[in-house]
């Protein structure tokens, strides 16, 4: 484990706030920015230079590693403001973990425990007024980790940089999402990196997305590669059905990535006493329960999207419509949940809030 010797973080704060333009009751998604950033280096084997700085462009070398081979890994969390007005982040600690695993499949070092928790406290403490208290919105926390020794030879960059910064924002969808099950491209490979959260996962999603867009779709489904019958993920969520009263959702593995959402709707079905099943799920499987009419959800689970509900399913040029969203028992429980525990309605059995301020 690397250690950062000295967490001590230079602050330097913006001389003004942009804070009141910021219209708290319209937000879209990752568009607006707040007051400042967190950064720290690794150089020579070591993290330090912890810094808060007004948020502002990265000066950075044409040759810097990342642009050119990929070595850039990243992670999401939200902090609310709850009913009493106090600023909690959504289960941090695991975001931690989950970057370390990024790190180490992208041959980049490990950012220690303290270094990402300091700074993540530190900076949303002192934006804290850039946290929305209005319904449905939040502070999304993004950490990021980049190669930025100046080489284009292909190698594991020597320095790196560790960034957060944070973007009050609204739903990311607005609507229910209509998806299409993806037949050719791929997103994931066994042995690949698609449990881990590489910025290159996102970047190839893009065109293949794009096709379905211009066909009426929000999002792709995506199915294995090698056969193109099991069902993975969707967009950038992971993905859960329920059939028959049953929460199934594809297993963890190489090709998927260890949701944190999912897992806390994991969490939350099995102690409500639901019957769950991570397992491979096809689509010959979701067509026939359709046909049955036991297809009661299919809703995609995420950070950003918290839960999305699908409302159709494109496969083979047709389109499956699911059960009226009002109808759908399990989804909008789980959703309501989500949002108390955040709100501090009811209580936080699992301790997932880490309070800030
Ligand atoms: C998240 O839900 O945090 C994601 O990673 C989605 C993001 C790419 C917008």
């Amino acid at each position: 484990m690397l250690t950062a010797d000295n967490i001590t973080i230079k602050v330097q704060t913006a001389p003004h706030s942009r804070v009141s333009e910021i219209d708290f009751d319209n937000l879209s998604f990752g568009k607006m920015f707040s007051d400042h950033m967190f950064m720290a280096d690794f150089k020579n084997n070591h993290w330090g230079d912890a810094q808060i700085l007004p948020y502002g462009p990265l000066p950075m070398s044409p040759s810097t590693s990342a642009l050119h081979y990929g070595q850039s890994i990243f992670e999401g969390m939200k902090a609310y403001k709850n009913d009493k007005g106090e600023v909690l982040l959504f289960r941090p600690l695991e975001n931690h973990k989950r970057i370390n695993i990024s790190a180490e499949r992208m041959a980049m070092p490990s950012i220690p425990q303290e270094l990402f928790m300091e700074g993540l406290r530190q900076l949303v403490k002192l934006d804290k007024d850039w946290v929305p208290s209005t319904e449905g919105a939040s502070l999304y926390v993004r950490p990021f980790l980049i190669g930025t020794d100046e080489f284009i030879g292909v190698r594991p960059s020597d320095s790196y940089r560790f960034y957060i910064i944070t973007s009050p924002g609204g739903r990311y969808y607005n609507e229910p999402v209509k998806v299409l099950v993806e037949p050719n491209f791929i997103r994931a490979v066994e042995g690949g990196v698609g449990f881990v959260k590489a910025s290159g996962n996102y970047g190839r999603s893009l065109f293949p997305t794009r096709l379905a867009q211009q066909r009426g779709y929000h999002q792709i489904m995506w199915t294995d590669a090698r056969n193109h019958r099991y069902l993975e993920e969707s967009g950038t969520m992971n993905l859960m059905f329920v059939i028959d009263d049953v929460l199934i959702t594809p297993p963890l593995g190489d090709t998927i990535l260890a949701g944190i959402t999912r897992d806390s709707v994991l969490t939350l079905a099995r102690d409500w006493k639901m019957k769950v099943q991570e397992r491979k799920i096809s689509i010959d499987e979701i067509i026939d329960a359709h046909k049955r009419k036991t297809l009661d959800e299919a809703f995609g689970t995420g950070t950003a999207a918290t839960i999305a509900h699908i409302s159709q399913i494109g496969f083979e040029g047709k389109d499956y419509i699911l059960p009226d969203v009002p109808s759908r028992i399990f989804s909008n429980r789980v959703a309501d949940e989500l949002d108390n525990i955040r709100k501090g309605r009811v209580p936080d059995i699992h301790n997932w809030m880490y309070k800030i301020v």
